[in-house]
């Protein structure tokens, strides 16, 4: 047979499949998520996240000694609050002495040069679950905002190098780009959780950090309100585009691989760099069909990760991140 183009060419053999890759992975695509609780030698394993831990702090210093030492360059914290510190407000959110402030100094005694984000949203702090102050039955978005923005100072106060909003409430990046400035954090980054939807697939997560919204009248059950339609394309643009307008370092798209078009539009309309989070529920199905033996783990999971670089992810908050390192 006379067939002149033959694709078949270039994937003869690995070595040929290597010198015409596409995407590649390295370390220094990673943000590893990480959940802090108080507590002395403290490793708990999450029910609905196999193999994933909350630390307290002095496992904290040890588990980021050893992601730098894989190569990996940044974290991004949370912290799951005790019930009694938790109200409507956000207070504890501001407390120097919190524990997500602890968590800041730790990360940096233990790892200078590691780049630590934190999460800024009140849900790990709110009584009924959710991002923001709650009144007459409705999150209230600007009260919330100016409460972010004290929590970001906050916690660049603390050491973070970039605050994370995670919250989808509206000006946020704004607001608190301008009081980062005005206490003179000129360099602290801002990440946008910009395209965030209102996904079923941050269960395990809310299950880690006791963050659910609550079941209580008069208070809402999801987070539609604030958090994304996923019926829509066009307003993860929007989303994306306002808070590179008001100030936004980097941009993310949450979830990943259920929204992978839309990393791709994003990644062509904006002129920063597009983070991709690759949440808990997407960590559970992978973990769950893994352990069932119906999927091999590290192949889907490097399939995945590839599948978030390839369409246009320059970063990926992964519970998968140290998995992936030590297989590269
Ligand atoms: C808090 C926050 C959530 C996630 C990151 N930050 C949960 C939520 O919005 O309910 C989800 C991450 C995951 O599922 O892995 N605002």
């Amino acid at each position: 047979m006379n067939i002149l183009r033959r694709n078949r060419r270039l994937r003869v053999n690995e070595t040929i499949r290597a010198l015409v890759r596409e995407t590649t992975v390295t370390p220094n695509d990673f943000i590893v998520p990480l959940f802090v609780v108080e507590g002395k030698g403290v490793k708990e394993e999450i029910p609905s996240m196999p193999d994933y831990y909350r630390y307290s702090l002095d496992i904290l210093a040890k588990e980021v000694k050893e992601l730098w030492s894989l190569g990996i360059k940044s974290v991004l914290l949370f912290v799951k609050v005790p019930d009694n510190l938790k109200d409507n407000q956000g207070t504890e959110a501001l407390n120097p002495d919190g524990l997500m402030q602890r968590a800041i100094k730790t990360v940096k005694d233990a790892t200078p040069q590691m780049l630590v984000m934190t999460d800024v949203a009140l849900d790990p702090y709110s009584i009924y679950g959710h991002d923001g102050i709650i009144k007459n039955g409705v999150v209230e978005n600007d009260a919330t905002v100016s409460v972010l923005a004290q929590m970001s100072l906050s916690h660049v106060k603390a050491g973070a190098d970039w605050v994370a909003p995670s919250d989808m409430m509206d000006g946020r990046i704004e607001e608190i780009r301008l009081f980062l400035d005005k206490y003179n954090f000129k360099h602290a980054g801002i990440m946008a959780y910009s395209a965030k939807y209102a996904s079923a697939l941050y269960g395990p997560f809310r299950d880690a950090l006791d963050s659910a919204p609550v079941d209580m009248e008069d208070i809402p059950k999801d987070k539609k309100t604030y958090q994304m339609d996923y019926a829509n394309r066009i307003e993860a643009l929007k989303e994306a585009v306002m808070d590179v307008a008001e100030g936004a370092d980097m941009v993310m798209v949450k979830p990943g691989i259920v929204y992978l078009d839309i990393v791709r539009e994003v990644k062509n309309a904006v002129q920063v760099p597009v983070s991709v989070y690759q949440v808990s529920g997407e960590y559970a199905m992978i973990k769950a069909a893994a352990q069932r033996g119906w999927l091999d783990h590290d192949a889907i999971m490097l399939e995945q990760i590839y599948a978030i670089k390839r369409a246009g992810a320059d970063l990926i908050a992964s519970y998968f991140a140290k998995d992936v390192v030590k297989l590269l």
